[in-house]
């Protein structure tokens, strides 16, 4: 084991016997062009543009090659210099820009040295990236469908709580909408527009005059908001965020029980995800470490397993970098639990997220829709719907696992300690 002796450099505690046994990466793509400029912009012809609409530009690549470059400093001693399958597992979002990223992002990492170089005039060999498409992806797109995700998304966005907020940039909004020629109506068309002027200006390219009074200074904070709104509540970040966070946690737990029962050998040591703004800032928000900012290009997710050589107990560690630069990340701070948290208490803390059973729960509310439609039609069509729902619910009966039969306690209960974990007093006699 390599004692991390760098980490001291950053760390407050004493980290010299401390060493990190698995990590899980989460990065955004890098530079890109716009995906979809306002239609009164000045500089909508793609032909102005290096690369087309919404890809990965030179500077891009080239940010995250640097990263790559600065994982297999920080990884060394848990990957080796040869790629090894058995070791890192890499997967992106099935979109150009995340694809490229994460293929420049390894040429980072694993440039060919002695038996892995097959082209002595290129120092670059292929390492696999793993996709499904978006509409099949529940892990990281985060885009399949779940009618009960839409259903609680829809309540949330007619709520009072959310409608108060969005008031308070009503006048924004007009003011965005007569100068775009499209209509601006939430949080996230805001963040929209604030991207692309962000994109224009870094490319040197002048922003209409009319963008002045409100770019960057009034769109920063509800484009920051638009991050929150699809894991605003427990049920929402559960249902978004919980399939990924279930294999990450699921991950680290067979990574200690390898350990503790000796096929230390075996376990993978990296797991890369390559993904978008939105994906960082809804595992944020979901982890309630989210700071209102949006997610700059590349920026990264650290989760780290942490073992203690002394204590021979094993602890989360998360980071963040939230700029393009090649910096040292910051560690944010776990609700409830500090800089550097004892997993069984990290379980605790999240377990209204890994604890999903997300094909049963999508599907709730398209039963319950079925059930009120059978209202609806009435009498006439009893009969068949009668039918249908005996049919259905025969098919439901038999994969229904007994856990799960209790949804609604559950979801009472559950959802509940984790607004109330919030303020520590759920979890303080847990560890
Ligand atoms: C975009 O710019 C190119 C090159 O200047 C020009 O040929 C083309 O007509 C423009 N397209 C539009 C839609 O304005
Ligand atoms: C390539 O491997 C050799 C030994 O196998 C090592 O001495 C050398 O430093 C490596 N080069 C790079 C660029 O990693
Ligand atoms: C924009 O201008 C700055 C300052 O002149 C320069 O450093 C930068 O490289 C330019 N960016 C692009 C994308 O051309
Ligand atoms: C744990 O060990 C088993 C058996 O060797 C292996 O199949 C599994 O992938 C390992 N788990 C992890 C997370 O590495
Ligand atoms: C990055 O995140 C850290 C930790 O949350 C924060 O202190 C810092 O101000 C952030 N920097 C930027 C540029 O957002």
């Amino acid at each position: 084991m390599i004692k991390l002796m760098l980490l001291a450099l950053f760390a407050t505690t004493s980290l010299c016997d401390e060493t990190i046994e698995f990590a899980v990466v989460i990065y955004r793509h890098g530079d890109r062009t716009p995906v979809n400029p306002y239609p009164t912009d000045p500089w909508k012809n793609e032909s102005l543009w290096p690369v087309n609409f919404g890809q990965l530009t030179n500077i891009g690549k080239k940010r995250h090659y640097q990263l790559g470059q600065w994982f297999r400093k920080r990884y060394s001693h848990l990957i080796s210099k040869q790629y090894n399958p058995q070791e890192i597992y890499v997967r992106s979002t099935d979109v150009d820009r995340t694809l490229m990223s994460a293929q420049a992002n390894l040429a980072g990492m694993y440039p060919p040295n002695g038996t892995s170089v097959w082209n002595p005039d290129l120092m670059w060999q292929p390492i696999p990236v793993h996709t499904v498409p978006e509409h099949d992806d529940n892990i990281l797109a985060m885009k399949k469908s779940c009618p009960a995700y839409d259903k609680e998304h829809l309540k949330y966005t007619h709520s009072v709580e959310y409608l108060n907020k969005l008031h308070k940039y009503d006048e924004l909004m007009h003011y965005l909408s007569s100068n775009t020629g499209t209509k601006i109506k939430s949080f996230a068309d805001i963040l929209d527009i604030y991207s692309t002027l962000y994109i224009e200006e870094l490319n040197n390219f002048t922003l209409p005059q009319w963008t002045r009074s409100v770019y960057p200074e009034k769109m920063r904070e509800p484009a920051g908001y638009s991050f929150k709104t699809e894991t605003a509540t427990p049920l929402l970040a559960r249902l978004k965020v919980g399939p990924l966070m279930k294999i990450i946690v699921t991950s680290i737990q067979e990574v200690i029980s390898n350990k503790t029962t000796g096929k230390s050998k075996k376990h993978k040591k990296l797991l890369i995800y390559s993904a978008h703004d939105l994906t960082i800032g809804n595992i944020l928000n979901s982890l309630d470490m989210y700071d209102g900012k949006c997610p700059a290009f590349t920026s990264t997710i650290l989760i780290e397993l942490i073992h203690d050589d002394y204590t021979q107990d094993y602890y989360i560690r998360i980071l963040y970098r939230n700029s393009t630069e090649i910096i040292e990340p910051s560690i944010l701070n776990i609700p409830c639990c500090g800089a550097k948290c004892p997993f069984e208490r990290f379980k605790t803390i999240y377990d209204n997220l890994i604890s999903v059973k997300w094909d049963y729960e999508c599907r709730q509310s398209q039963f319950v829709a079925i059930l009120v439609m059978s209202f609806i039609v009435g009498m006439g069509l009893f009969a068949t719907i009668y039918m249908t729902h005996k049919v259905l619910f025969m098919h439901w009966s038999k994969e229904i696992d007994p856990e799960v039969e209790q949804y609604d306690r559950f979801v009472n209960t559950h959802f509940v300690t984790l607004k109330v974990s919030m303020d520590c007093s759920f979890n303080r006699d847990q560890v």
